[in-house]
């Protein structure tokens, strides 16, 4: 099974990245995830939509070809940052890569809510005619308190953070079998 993994931070230092590099390694024998970079896109303009630069053609592509994808994000004033929304205008538009694409979401925030507001927002978006992704419910996962729970070299070091982190991943995958 692959996974696009879209990070909503383009920081280099990043704990919403270091969660994705976290289910990336610990997961590498049951999910191929590839954490796609948001670095490169430009903004989203209607007027070249239709003649849209390498970047944006290679991102698409990469989602077009995971079987889904997995949103970690942060929470910018109370929903998604702005460089999540720009990706996902980009997907939602031309060949739509996201219809019928099954997405996993995850987030964390320093604060004791992860991101909550955030990947509510984020789960309304992903119902949008131009998206209409199926979102994985009831295993919602909110990663407060993050600097608490990582170490400096970027490790996941809270063991009931990676228990339940276990069986959301395991409950993804079998949730994900009816759609490839
Ligand atoms: C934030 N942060 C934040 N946190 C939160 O819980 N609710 C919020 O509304 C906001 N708003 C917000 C706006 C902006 C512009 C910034 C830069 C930050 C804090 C933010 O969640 C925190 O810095 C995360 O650690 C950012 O995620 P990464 O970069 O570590 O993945």
């Amino acid at each position: 099974m692959k996974v696009a993994a879209i990070v909503g931070s383009i920081r280099k230092d990043s704990y919403n990245l270091q969660l994705a590099k976290h289910v990336q390694r610990r997961y590498a024998d049951q999910v191929e995830v590839e954490i796609l970079d948001l670095t490169p896109l430009p903004m989203y303009n209607q007027d070249i939509e239709l003649d849209a630069p390498k970047e944006v053609l290679d991102f698409k592509a990469k989602v077009k070809e995971a079987d889904a994808v997995l949103w970690i994000t942060p929470e910018y004033n109370s929903s998604i940052p702005g460089v999540l929304g720009n990706a996902i205008d980009w997907l939602s538009r031309v060949d739509q890569v996201m219809i019928g694409k099954p997405s996993i979401i995850m987030g964390t925030s320093m604060g004791t809510l992860g991101s909550v507001k955030a990947q509510m927002h984020l789960r309304d978006i992903l119902f949008a005619p131009g998206l209409n992704s199926p979102v994985l419910s009831a295993n919602e996962v909110y990663v407060g308190a993050v600097h608490t729970k990582f170490d400096t070299e970027g490790n996941l070091t809270d063991e009931s953070t990676i228990a339940f982190l276990d069986n959301v991943m395991a409950n993804s995958q079998e949730w994900m079998k009816q759609y490839v």
